[in-house]
This record gives structure tokens, sequence and C-alpha cells, in this order.
């Protein structure tokens, strides 16, 4: 399904998570989301089906509001993983079956609407660097996401490089992931100080492959920042996403509202 679409100012941006699925509507203007966001846990397993069946559940909670884009404009959805031309190429934190799965048409099925499909970090990249820490700025900027994964976003002047995984560096012997994401702190009981000598092990690496002008982290932890920011000693400017936990429902209806031709 493809149709032509009426130009719009709200977008509902869907963000997938390894713990829950979130949305909200989005005013494309200032990259907000309007009013309360709604949540459901992801199920368990997170196969295909249940997936989608939670994520049309969020998307008809949203769409009973009165601010919500009319019932057939498209649908920005995150998903953990890499997403090629709207296929799954990895499920790192979900089911496995979702390798190769074309999510793209799995939920435009399940939803009866347009969709666009993308990898969650790289939406939060792409927010911030539309309305967030990374606006205006030039050269690299590295969105890196500490969750129940480590996702990152490659954007170089404004534009996204998409699907770079730099959660999966191999460091010291281990997937980076499994040693520095916010999980990773949680599993192995790590005090702020200690989880903040992993992430200086683990920035510092990504700092010597790609020397950016800027490091933005994202994720549920990017509020905890003053807990392990002071400790790390870098020579590229970090600094929190300002748009918080927002930032991957935010770029995912960036991402559909460009693509479908809704916005410029
Ligand atoms: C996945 C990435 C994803 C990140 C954050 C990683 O395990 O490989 O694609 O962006 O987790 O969810």
């Amino acid at each position: 399904m493809s149709k032509k679409h009426s130009p719009a100012t709200t977008v509902i941006g869907i963000d997938i998570g390894g713990t829950g699925i979130k949305g909200g509507i989005v005013d494309l203007e200032t990259g907000t989301v309007l009013g309360e966001r709604f949540r459901i846990p992801t199920p368990t397993p997170s196969t295909p089906q249940a997936v989608a069946k939670v994520v049309k559940a969020v998307v008809d909670e949203l769409s009973t509001r009165s601010n919500a884009p009319s019932d057939d404009a498209p649908v920005g959805i995150t998903f953990p993983a890499i997403i090629s031309h709207g296929v799954a190429r990895s499920a790192a934190n979900v089911d496995e079956s979702w390798i190769d799965a074309d999510v793209d048409e799995i939920f435009t099925k399940e939803i009866g609407r347009d969709v666009q499909v993308m990898n969650d970090a790289d939406a939060a990249g792409l927010a911030e660097a539309r309305y967030g820490a990374g606006q205006g700025v030039k050269g690299t900027v590295l969105v890196i996401t500490l969750g129940t994964g480590i996702g990152s976003a490659f954007i170089y002047d404004g534009k996204l490089v998409p699907n770079v995984e730099l959660g999966h560096l191999e460091l010291d012997g281990f997937d980076a992931e499994t040693k520095a994401s916010a999980s990773a702190r949680e599993r192995d009981e790590l005090s702020w100080d200690e989880y903040a000598v992993r992430l200086q092990r683990y920035f510092s690496h990504v700092e010597f492959l790609f020397s950016p002008e800027l490091f933005i982290i994202g994720g549920g932890i990017s509020k905890r920042s003053e807990d392990y920011l002071p400790q790390l000693k870098l020579r590229t400017k970090i600094i929190t996403a300002e748009l918080k936990n927002n930032a991957g429902i935010v770029g995912g209806a960036l991402q559909a509202a460009v693509h479908f031709k809704l916005t410029k």
C-alpha cells in the first residue's frame, strides 16, 4: 500500500524497544510529542505477530485523541535492529524470528496504513540533529543510546548515515553492548563509578575510530547523566540528548513525514 497523502503537521511515531513499545503524536514543527505518550510492555516472546498486535493497539489508542492525524495518515515506526529497505537484518534484543522479516510489510498489514520503518537509534539521531542537541553541528555527530543494548546514529553535516551498529564493536573480546549498555549496568549491579569505567573504555575507543565533533548520549539513562558524565575524560564534547526518551518517537515520525512527503 502506498497512496498519496495530504500535507500534515502531526504524525504518529512508535518506538519499539526491548522492554516497551511507546507511541506519541508528534508536532513536526517543534519536534515535540503532544500530550501523553502511550506505552505497552514489549510482549515476550517478541515475535513479529505479537509485536505487530501491540503496535496496532498503540496506534489505535493514539488515533482516538482529538489532535490525532487522519485515520489513513502514515505512521513512523522505529525498530531495534538493522533495517534495510524495510527488512530486518539483525535481532539483538528482539526475537530471532525477526531476522529477514519484512518489518514494513508486517506492520503495514496489521495497522492497515502506510508505515515507514527505521532503526531506533537512527531515529533518535535524526531527531537530535533536526530538533535537539545536534542542531546545526557540522561534521560527525555520534548519537549513542544506552538502553537494553547500545544503539548508534552516525550524522554528518546533519545527514544520517543509516545502520551504523557501534553497539556491536568487539572490545576486549566482548560485544561492547554486553558490557556498557544500561542493562549491563543493572545486570552486573555496578555503581555509577564502576559503570563510568566501562563507558570510558567504550567512548575512548569510538572516539579513536571516528574523531567525532560531538557525542550525544540518548536512552533512558541520559536522565542520570550527572552520575557518570563528569567521570568521562574525552577529547570530544559529550552531552545528553535534548529530546530524552522521546527522540525515537520524534525521529520515526519525522522520517515517515519526509518519506511520504507530508513535510519538507
Ligand atoms: C541493535 C541496534 C539497536 C540497539 C538499540 C542493538 O542491539 O543491534 O540495531 O539500535 O540495540 O536498541
